[in-house]
This record gives structure tokens, sequence and C-alpha cells, in this order.
């Protein structure tokens, strides 16, 4: 199944860039910056990623964000994601960023935007990877911050597709951001958010109704509410799930328990993304081996999730019946080889 899925085209549709941050990386961009960390090793740091639950892994993820300071860092961490998801056969990319994780540090909204839409640009170039750019506004800080990111955003709606929700979900609900998710929409963002990650499904229905978004970001919650199951079924809502970051953030217990298969079975339309791959033990492709046994290690099932990932990305239509009439003839080869 592994070379199976190594060549198998397939979108990222949920990346936080600053969840690719190496440690081997962040330790050359520290030396460069004059920076030094708290850990004095590689091998130290990545000891110290070791998560019960998102809010460890947060306080780590903006320690390490820390050290990206120049339109050059965030050129070089979206660089060199780039270059290894497409040795894993990635053909399109839609990209997070925490505006507000920079901001705070007195890191323009530009210097980061910038370095991230120049390497992706380039990507797009020479490695053929199509992009687009989702900002996030962090949940755990107030609705006014992120109305002054959002009038940042829009003189760049040239580079910037959608609106996204992350960090801390727990007492954070999407009702909190009502407000600015309105203004995003009349200024023609897509919506997304994470929901039901460690929050209750009751924050996936606000995710829909308040907010208004086009996918939901984890939503690993609806599988306990059979009624909400049947709503993003029928309204084909997509979930990005995780499933490395899920076993690695305690959000599940153990991979043969992960509700995948159960969402594919109800009918949702689900794929496979790898949030924040340098804090947990993979990219793409290890996400889509992670699951393949739960999934009976089935072709057909894994080109469902790829064939899904370009359905629910915000592609212009004619790249995306493309790329997936090359998951169609990759799976159609493969199983005639099988035969
Ligand atoms: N920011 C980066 N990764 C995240 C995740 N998995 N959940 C919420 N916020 C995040
Ligand atoms: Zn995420």
């Amino acid at each position: 199944m592994k070379s199976f899925i190594a060549e198998l085209p397939k979108a990222e549709l949920h990346l936080h860039i600053e969840g690719t941050f190496e440690p081997e990386l962040m330790f050359k961009l520290a030396e460069r910056n004059g920076i030094t960390l708290p850990y004095g090793d590689i091998e130290t740091l990545r000891t110290a990623y070791n998560f019960s639950k998102l809010q460890d892994f947060l306080d780590i993820y903006y320690q390490g964000m820390d050290v990206l300071r120049t339109e050059q860092d965030f050129f070089d961490l979206t660089w060199a994601y780039l270059t290894k998801v497409y040795k894993q056969s990635v053909r399109h990319v839609e990209i997070f960023f925490d505006p507000q994780g920079h901001l705070i540090r007195d890191i323009s909204f530009e210097t980061a935007l910038n370095g991230i839409y120049f390497a992706l640009k380039t990507g797009k170039q020479e490695l053929g990877i199509s992009f687009e750019i989702i900002i996030c506004f962090l949940r755990h800080l107030d609705e006014e911050n992120a109305f002054q990111t959002l009038e940042m955003a829009l003189p760049h709606k040239d580079k910037i597709i959608g609106v996204g929700l992350d960090s801390s979900e727990k007492n954070n609900p999407p009702s909190k951001f009502a407000g600015v998710f309105k203004k995003a929409r009349e200024e023609g963002f897509r919506i997304v958010a994470h929901a039901g990650e460690e929050g209750p499904p009751e924050y996936i229905y606000e995710a829909l109704d308040i907010l208004k978004v086009h996918r939901i970001d984890h939503g690993n919650a609806a599988m306990l509410d059979p009624a909400l199951i049947e709503r993003l079924v029928k309204e084909q809502i997509p979930l990005t799930v995780c499933p490395l970051s899920n076993t690695r953030l305690c959000v599940i217990d153990d991979m043969k328990n992960h509700p995948l298969p159960r969402m594919l079975d109800a009918g949702i339309m689900a794929t496979i993304n790898s949030d924040d791959p340098a804090y947990f033990g993979g990219y793409l492709n290890e996400n889509y081996e992670a699951v393949s046994e739960i999934l009976g290690n089935s072709p057909a099932l894994l080109a469902q999730l790829a064939r899904n990932s370009f359905d629910a990305s915000f592609l212009e239509n004619s790249r995306r019946k493309l790329l997936i009439s090359e998951v169609d003839n990759y799976l159609r080869k493969h199983l005639s080889k099988e035969t």
C-alpha cells in the first residue's frame, strides 16, 4: 500500500505552514537570526514533542514560530515544505498561516505573507503544485484583534482566498467571531474553521450556522451526533481530517479507534491532511499510511480520499476535474495490474 499511496495524486487542505517547521531548519534560522533556542540541540527539542492535549502542542508551536523573523525565513519554511510534498505526489495545497502569531512579535503581515506567497509561486512554476492561502484567526484572542487582522488582509485579496479559525478550541466557540466572519464573507473570502477537534458538536453547528463555513477542519466530534452526521452528508460539507495529529494530541486514543471509516461509511466527504507535520510525525503520505489499515488497505478507499481532497478544494473546476481524472486513471492502472 505504501507504494500505491506514494504515487497517488492528492491535495492538502489543512496545513499550518508554521507547523512544518522542522527542528533542523529551526536551528539553522535561529543561528541566522542570532536567537538562542531554549533547547541545547535538535534531539532535546524533539523530546519536548510529547503532548497530552492541544494546548501542550500550541505552547511549543508558538515558541517555535518565534524564530521566523524575515521574509526569507517564511520563504525558506514554505519552500522546504513544498520540496518535501512534491516527492509525495501532492498536486495542490491550501495553506494556513497565523498572522496574529507574527504580528504579536512585531513581524508585519506582509513579511509573512510575501515570503509564503513567493515560495508558493515558485513552487507552482517549478514543481507544478497549485496553491491557495488561507489566513487563520487565533480564537484565544478577542474578536477586535481578528477584525484588525482582517483589515490587513483586504489589500491582499489577490493572494488570500479564505479565512479560518484555529488555536485553543475549548471555551472559544465560533460564535465569539460571528461579526468578523460576517465581514469576511461580505468581502468575498471563503470560510473554514477548526471545530470539533477538542470541542463539542455544538461548535460544529455554530461553524455551519453562524460562520457559514465551506469546510470544517477536523470535525471529529460530529460522530457523536447522528443528526449532525446526517446534515454533513446531506450538505456534503467536507471535513479535513488529520489522523496523526489526532493521535499525537490524544483526541483519539489509538488509530484503530479513529472515526474515519465510520465517516466514510456514513457518506461524509472526509479528506486526509497533515495539520502540523513537523510536530506530529508525518506529512501527507504518512497520514494516508496511518489510516490504510483501518480502511482494509483498500486502494479504492484511498483513491476516494484523494478524489475528495480535490473535490473539497477551492480549485477552479477545470484543474479540479483534471486532477480527479488523474486519480481515476491511477487507480484503474493499479487495479488492472493486480488482476
Ligand atoms: N494551530 C495549529 N495546529 C492547530 C490545531 N491542530 N488545532 C488548533 N489550532 C492549531
Ligand atoms: Zn489545524
